[in-house]
């Protein structure tokens, strides 16, 4: 087992588990960025290692899951690897191991320990909020923006509504649920036309591209929301830019401490970035990294300065901690500057936005260590258990609660 293959000396640095995968769409780049990370992090401070949530949602550690080419034909029976499980009770710090058949061992079974959980998911089951929730439950640190704000940076509906309401500029837009669109097809296209082609048509939980079609008739508008609500059970429309100019802002900091990164202007050739555009361009195998984008990005001065501005606000609002990164686009038509999305866990965690800020990649992964420790200690001088005398005074009867002299009511 893992644990015991430390030798003297290496007990003293903290474990930290990188965990990646999962069950979303953006699984392959979420590993890409789980290794890159892995390979950046100060191996004299931490023992780092993988965790890997498979397709299938099951977890493993070992030496292999170092190895990209482990993820080809991903064998979870392969030598080396093993499955484990985070117990959600506060106070295990590890990963344990399952018996043959998948039962959770008896008397220990402790494969890793976990000291701080590094959060490299994108998209479902790991950046909107779900293994935050867990993390939570363990008091186990773990880097990246908290439940809340997780949740909301991963639905499009919701954080639109949040930004406008922090008086923020963003694109009209309208939404409906699926169901809606199979009952009344004819209501939902007359409110989705009324904002005006081009339209954009959007799954409000996914993210890379995926699902998101423009649409500039009602025929493609018809196919693009049929696209849309095969992902989704919730449909954002939003009004589309003619000429956008793409803008990329990170934030790094602790909750009302944000420092906003250079501005970039990711490689957006065309209006519309595709899947196949954002991770694959350039052949060469090498990822995000392979992207040609401007830095910093050739705005001015003062536009940089609001971008930068809003970066901090929204920052603060959705309590965000570590890393994030928000996204831009300028109406190059008349320059209006709209808030398009925050991603809770920004693909290669933007390292390349604080680099030319002086701000090394493994320094960048100190910093959001430290504060997943500061989140998890501040939490825990909050009051959260508090005792009341309910259980003391009520008696549960067969019509329901009695407490006192006052039946029915608490
Ligand atoms: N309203 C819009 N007008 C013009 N282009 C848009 C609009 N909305 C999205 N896009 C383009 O589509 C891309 C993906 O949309 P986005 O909302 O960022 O979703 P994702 O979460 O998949 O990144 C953007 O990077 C941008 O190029
Ligand atoms: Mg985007």
């Amino acid at each position: 087992m893992e644990s015991e293959k430390k030798g003297q000396g290496v007990m003293t640095k903290t474990n930290i588990g990188v965990f990646f995968g999962s069950r979303a769409a953006e699984h392959d780049v979420s590993i890409v960025s789980g290794l890159q990370l892995l390979e950046n992090i100060d191996k004299t401070k931490y023992d780092a290692y993988p965790v890997y949530v498979s397709r299938a949602g099951g977890w493993y550690v070992g030496d292999p899951l170092n190895d990209i080419k482990t993820y080809r034909r991903f064998d979870p029976s392969a030598r080396g690897i093993t499955e484990v499980y985070l117990p959600p009770v506060p106070g295990k710090r590890g990963l344990y191991g399952m018996d043959v058949g998948g039962f959770f061992k008896k008397g220990g079974g402790l494969v890793r320990s976990l000291d701080c959980a590094v959060l490299a998911f994108h998209g479902m089951h790991g950046e909107d909020g779900t293994m935050q929730g867990l993390f939570e439950l363990c008091d186990i640190p773990y880097t990246s923006v908290g439940v809340t704000g997780a949740g909301v940076g991963m639905d499009k509906i919701i954080m639109k509504a949040v930004f406008k309401s922090m008086g923020l500029p963003v694109l009209e837009s309208a939404y409906f649920y699926r169901s809606r669109w199979q009952r009344e097809p004819d209501a939902v296209l007359r409110e989705a036309k009324a904002l005006g082609y081009p339209l954009f048509v959007k799954p409000a939980n996914l993210g890379s591209s995926i699902g998101i079609s423009k649409a500039v008739d009602l025929d493609t508008l018809k196919n693009a929301i049929e696209v849309a609500a095969s992902y989704d059970r919730r449909i954002l429309v939003e009004r589309g830019v003619n000429s956008p100019r793409e803008i990329n802002c990170a934030g790094l900091g602790y909750y009302d401490r944000c420092l906003p990164s250079v501005c970039e202007q990711p490689a957006s050739m065309d209006a519309f970035l595709s899947f196949e555009d954002k991770y694959t361009r350039g052949g060469k195998g090498d990822g995000m990294q392979s992207l040609k984008r401007q830095i910093p990005a050739p705005i001015d001065e003062a536009t940089t300065k609001r971008i930068q501005d809003m970066t901090a606000d929204i920052f603060k609002m959705l309590e965000c901690k570590g890393v994030v990164r928000i996204d831009y686009i300028i109406d190059e038509d008349d320059g209006t500057v709209y808030v398009n999305e925050i991603n809770t866990i920004p693909g290669s965690f933007a390292f390349y936005l604080y680099e030319p800020m002086g701000i090394k990649y493994s320094a960048l992964i100190d910093k959001l260590i430290a504060y997943a420790f500061a989140a998890r200690e501040e939490k825990l001088q909050s009051v959260f258990a508090f005792d009341s005398e309910l259980l003391q005074k009520v008696a549960l009867g067969g019509a329901g609660l009695k407490s006192g002299k006052t039946t029915g009511k608490i």
